[in-house]
């Protein structure tokens, strides 16, 4: 009975399937999307970065429910994120979320980068998704360091205060970072609304797009020592090296370049 019941609820799912398929080409804009190839050693550490994706998109989402409560004035910053925590529905919950996902996405970044290290991808022709990534760490980080200040208690304040002062060790530019991290030459009100624009505002904005080049790269270049890459690659070579037997030089995509001077010849 179970089973039979499951296997209809299959089969239900299995036609709505077909039937968005048919008409917008969903199912298989999803697969393209979403599978990758990985190396068959250690493949799960090829999760680590759609786990460091996860993270960061439960953090944009769970930051902006906090923004429906939190004030970012010096006043009520720290007030609001009482309230959230003992009054609003959820609230402890969504910024448990909040905080515990950023401390993990700190952990969980580490290792992908330790991993995409220890595995060589890095090199040539990923070097860019590399560069690419370490400016993803360098604002995850600030991110998670500008967010502690967001609470405007002592630590945080403190922290950002110290922060900014070991900034201004920067050569050249140190003067000019620090009044920009505090708004002034001291940490006051306009120290916060700094630290607000910074985390909601412009390290969001950056970091989006740039997770969407790492994807992009990512999927052009696919893993490093996936099978696929080396079998394909190879194929093509070798359909190359032939084809330049038979005809000469050949094209970058496989086109006989000097097929014309042979008409000629003939
Ligand atoms: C916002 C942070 C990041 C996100 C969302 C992210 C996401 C991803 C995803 C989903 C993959 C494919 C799955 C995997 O290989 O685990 C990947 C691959 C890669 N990531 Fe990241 N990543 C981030 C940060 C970094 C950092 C900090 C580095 C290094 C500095 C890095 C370097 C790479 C490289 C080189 C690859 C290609 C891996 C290969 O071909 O073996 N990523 N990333």
């Amino acid at each position: 009975m179970i089973a039979r019941t499951t296997a209809r609820i299959r089969g239900w799912g299995r036609d709505l399937m077909d039937w968005m398929e048919e008409r917008t080409g969903i199912v298989s804009l999803t697969e393209k999307l979403l599978y990758e190839p990985t190396p068959a050693r250690g493949r799960w550490l090829y999760t680590l970065g759609s786990a460091t994706l996860f993270l960061i998109t439960l953090q944009f989402l769970t930051g902006i429910l906090l923004l429906f409560y939190y004030v970012p004035t010096t006043d009520n910053a720290w007030d609001s994120i009482h309230y959230i925590m003992t009054q609003a529905y959820f609230g402890r919950l969504i910024r448990g979320m909040h905080f515990w996902s950023a401390n993990l996405l700190l952990f969980v970044i580490g290792l992908h980068m330790v991993r995409t290290f220890l595995s060589g991808s890095y090199k040539a022709p990923r070097e860019m998704n590399w560069v690419v990534g370490v400016f993803l760490i360098l604002i995850v980080t600030i991110m998670a360091f500008s967010g502690y200040a967001l609470r405007w208690d002592q630590e945080g304040f403190w922290a950002w205060e110290v922060g900014a002062m070991i900034s201004s060790y920067t050569p050249l530019i140190g003067s000019w970072v620090i009044t920009t991290l505090l708004g002034g030459d001291t940490a006051g009100p306009a120290t916060l609304s700094r630290v607000f624009a910074l985390h909601v505002w412009l390290l969001p904005a950056v970091l989006a797009p740039l997770i969407g080049v790492h994807l992009y790269l990512l999927r052009k270049h696919g893993e490093f020592g996936a099978t696929f890459e080396y079998s394909e690659r190879l194929a093509a070579l070798r359909k190359r090296r032939q084809m330049e037997e038979t005809f000469g030089s050949v094209e970058e995509d496989g086109q006989v370049a000097d097929a014309g001077d042979h008409s000629q010849e003939g």
